[in-house]
């Protein structure tokens, strides 16, 4: 795979905000979440989990990821993936070099970023849902107190004849300096 094709995926990956009747298999969410897990982490600590819910599990926790009307298509999305922080390993443990935490947020983007992109590469739509009520997704999750899940990736088959929308983004001399 060369970078035309990596701007091929990353074009063709958008938010999928219309899901289709067809579920995704089991096996296949799994699979996208274990190649999302080859993430890189700070220290290679991987202080992440990911909690794929699926059936009656997912209709419970979609009202928590709904607010003001928004989200409400993820009740149609065959799974919900929680990114959340986990226990750290590596050097990290060691905890003398960097502050404790420091860069728990920036790793579950990091995997974040990895997972809707591998969906892509598997057919798999997807939409990443800040819009949380994290107190009652922990609960409902069986997480600790404090635990943090900054976003839920909502995976499906998009809707036949979604369309592909044109990618809105900021010009590049707006956001790309080359100093020497
Ligand atoms: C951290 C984060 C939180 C987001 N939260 C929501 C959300 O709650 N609902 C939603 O429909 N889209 C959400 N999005 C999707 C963005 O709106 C979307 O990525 C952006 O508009 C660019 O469009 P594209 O993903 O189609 O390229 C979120 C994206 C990110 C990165």
């Amino acid at each position: 795979m060369d970078l035309k094709d990596m701007q091929a995926l990353y074009l063709k990956r958008q938010s999928c905000r219309s899901f289709s009747d067809m579920i995704v298999p089991e096996e296949v969410i799994a699979e996208i979440c274990r190649t999302a897990l080859l993430a890189p982490s700070a220290t290679n600590a991987q202080p992440w989990r990911l909690i794929a819910v699926m059936g009656e599990k997912k209709d419970e926790i979609v009202k928590y990821l709904q607010r003001l009307g928004m989200n409400k298509f993820a009740s149609k999305a065959s799974a919900l993936v929680a990114v959340a922080e986990g226990k750290s390993g590596g050097m990290m443990k060691l905890g003398s070099v960097f502050k404790e935490n420091e860069f728990v947020r920036n790793d579950l983007g990091i995997l974040t970023a990895h997972l809707v992109l591998a969906a892509e590469a598997a057919g798999v739509g997807s939409c990443i849902l800040g819009w949380r009520d994290e107190e009652k997704l922990r609960a409902a999750l069986g997480l600790g107190k404090d635990t943090l899940i900054p976003v839920v990736v909502a995976l499906g088959y998009p809707e036949e004849a979604y369309p592909v929308r044109e990618k809105k983004r900021k010009p590049l001399e707006e956001v790309f300096t080359l100093l020497k």
